[in-house]
């Protein structure tokens, strides 16, 4: 298969859904977030589980970094990268990393226009980040690009079908005061969820992406999908009884 290394962005390309989440707003997000530490910790003993000593991951969107701090506090072996638009995230998540005495390349740059050559990390993961993409399809075949053979995807994001009580008792678990706790409800409520895709949407977009399919867990106001760039078998080869397999990536 020809390599696809680095593809170009073209230029003025608006690489994110809603607004930028630059200075105040990205300054917000992160102290607010902070106070989630004991589920990004859980999402980053998953990622961990996932791979082995010295694994090379990806958080694709990582805001302000918590997961991947988080990840490289369970093992210093890890190279990790985070890739994401927003420079105000990126300085901060720097900072994080500095303060939390952990190394972990925060850099900037487009989920759909990854800066990274073909078959670069073990794993990659990415929470509450998915539903922002414009080009949803062309992530996961980045994503697919750049994970080695046998590499896996972990994506978190919210479900379209959650309901408005699931989000009230995600956000009061949160513990934030009452305006931030009102705010982020109704975000989610009359903004996220317009963005957000149900379960059997992510499934469309996996078998339409270069993964050709995905496995879906509920996570509680929210899914797990779980991909794997292995080799597989294409609904569009089979002919007759016996399917035609071949490499992951050959398409
Ligand atoms: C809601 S925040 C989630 C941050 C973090 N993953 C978390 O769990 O808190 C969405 C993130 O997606 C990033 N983002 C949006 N579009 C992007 C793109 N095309 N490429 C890389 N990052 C992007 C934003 O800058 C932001 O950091």
């Amino acid at each position: 298969m020809a390599t696809q290394n680095p593809p170009t962005p073209p230029k003025n390309r608006k690489a994110y859904r809603g607004m930028a989440m630059e200075g105040f707003i990205a300054r917000w997000y992160s102290r607010n977030t902070q106070k989630n530490v004991e589920q990004v910790r859980s999402w980053a003993k998953l990622a961990s589980a996932s791979v082995g000593t010295g694994a090379s991951i990806l958080e694709v969107a990582p805001g302000p970094g918590y997961l991947s701090v988080e990840l490289a506090k369970l093992d210093g072996s890890y190279r990790i990268t985070g890739l994401d638009i927003s420079k105000t995230f990126v300085g901060i998540a720097q900072e994080k990393a500095r303060a939390a005495g952990v190394r972990v390349d925060f850099r900037e740059g487009d989920a759909a226009y990854m800066p990274f050559p073909d078959d670069t990390f073990d794993f990659i993961v990415c929470t509450s980040a998915f539903k922002n993409f414009p080009e949803p399809v062309r992530v996961l075949d980045e994503m697919f690009r750049v994970l080695k053979a046998g590499g896996k995807v972990l994506i978190v994001d919210l479900d379209k079908n959650a309901s408005d009580a699931g989000i009230d008792e995600y956000v009061d678990s949160m513990n934030q005061n009452w305006i931030n706790s009102l705010f982020v409800k109704l975000t989610f409520k009359h903004g996220l969820l317009k963005w957000a895709y149900s379960k059997s949407q992510i499934k469309d977009l996996a078998t339409k992406s270069r993964f050709g399919g995905c496995e879906i867990l509920d996570e509680g106001i929210g899914f797990e999908a779980w991909l794997e760039k292995r080799g597989h078998c294409h609904p569009s080869m089979i002919t007759g009884s016996e399917p035609t397999f071949y490499v992951a990536g050959d398409r």
